[in-house]
């Protein structure tokens, strides 16, 4: 059969079992492929990116879903918290990201401040996303409480990832970054979360620092894939910032941090060998100089 006009080859879904990993390479990841590889049980994984070397790196290793996440304010630009980062910032990250990619859904984060206001404040600086910086997805922050952001900017064709339970921008409500979710009362507001942005059209749901059976229990319930960071294996896919899995963030990291690398100590012992050899003139040698 042929493709109708309206659904181009190149929207058409991978075969059956094969969306995300070994499956589609000519094009960019879409929110469809999200929804079937729910649909098939396909877990899958996202990291954090912001800027177009390190987003490259990771779109080439075959990760799905790259997330210009507002953690660029502590874990990039040198803030205490993501919270005085601004949208001028967010769209001049997101933009090097999307150019450094070409197969990875990117997502960009609304900072704080950029979508509280008004659903209208919203929809301007989402559409400032995908229009200046080329971005594919939107996150925000909140549950119930942005169920009516989330909808307006559905509405207006913009695919929305939610964020619940732990949410950073929110530190000083928080007074810290508890875990939420323990008890029955936070469970219970969990779980209504959950919902609201599910039926307020939500793509997908991250899930932070929750107890691993609360996730889960998310997980079971959720016909949108949960994405856990902190919230145990029961999700659909997992997330983690990629200067805190690459090792390069200074000082402890969080529990639910697996490092795979050490990069932080690679590039120190590579920064100080530099220095030695320039400071007893082995560098550059005959072979880095032109005669
Ligand atoms: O900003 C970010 O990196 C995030 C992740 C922690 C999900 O929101």
């Amino acid at each position: 059969m042929n493709a109708s006009p309206l659904q181009p080859a190149q929207t058409q879904d991978a075969p059956a079992g094969t969306t995300l990993y070994g499956g589609v390479t000519s094009r960019r990841v879409t929110v469809r492929d999200l929804a079937k590889a729910k649909r098939n049980g396909e877990r899958w994984a996202m990291l954090t990116a912001y800027d177009a070397l390190t987003a490259g790196v990771f779109d080439e290793a075959g990760i799905p879903v790259l997330l210009v996440g507002d953690s660029a304010g502590n874990c990039h630009l040198g803030y205490e918290t993501t919270v005085p980062v601004t949208m001028d910032q967010m769209v001049m990250l997101s933009a090097a990201v999307v150019r450094g990619t070409k197969r990875a859904l990117v997502v960009a984060d609304l900072p704080f401040g950029s979508y509280q206001e008004s659903p209208a404040q919203a929809l301007h600086n989402a559409a400032r996303l995908m229009k200046e910086a080329g971005v594919q997805a939107v996150k925000l922050e909140g549950g119930e409480r942005s169920a009516r952001t989330i909808e307006l900017l559905v509405d207006a064709g913009i695919p929305v990832m939610a964020h619940i339970g732990l949410t950073p921008q929110s530190v000083h409500a928080f007074g810290g970054y508890p875990v939420q979710g323990r008890g029955d009362e936070a469970a219970h507001r969990l779980l209504r979360d959950a919902k609201a942005v599910q039926q307020a059209g939500a793509f997908a749901v991250v899930l932070e620092a929750v107890p691993a059976e609360l996730a889960a229990q998310v997980t079971e319930h959720s016909a949108i894939p949960t994405v856990g960071i902190g919230g145990g294996p029961g999700t659909d896919a997992q997330v983690l910032v990629w200067t805190d899995f690459a090792g390069m963030t200074a000082g402890r990291v969080p529990k639910f941090v697996k490092q795979y690398a050490n990069l932080r100590a690679t590039l120190a012992q590579a920064a100080t060998e530099f220095a030695a050899d320039v400071r007893e003139g082995t560098f550059p040698g005959p072979e880095h100089s032109f005669s």
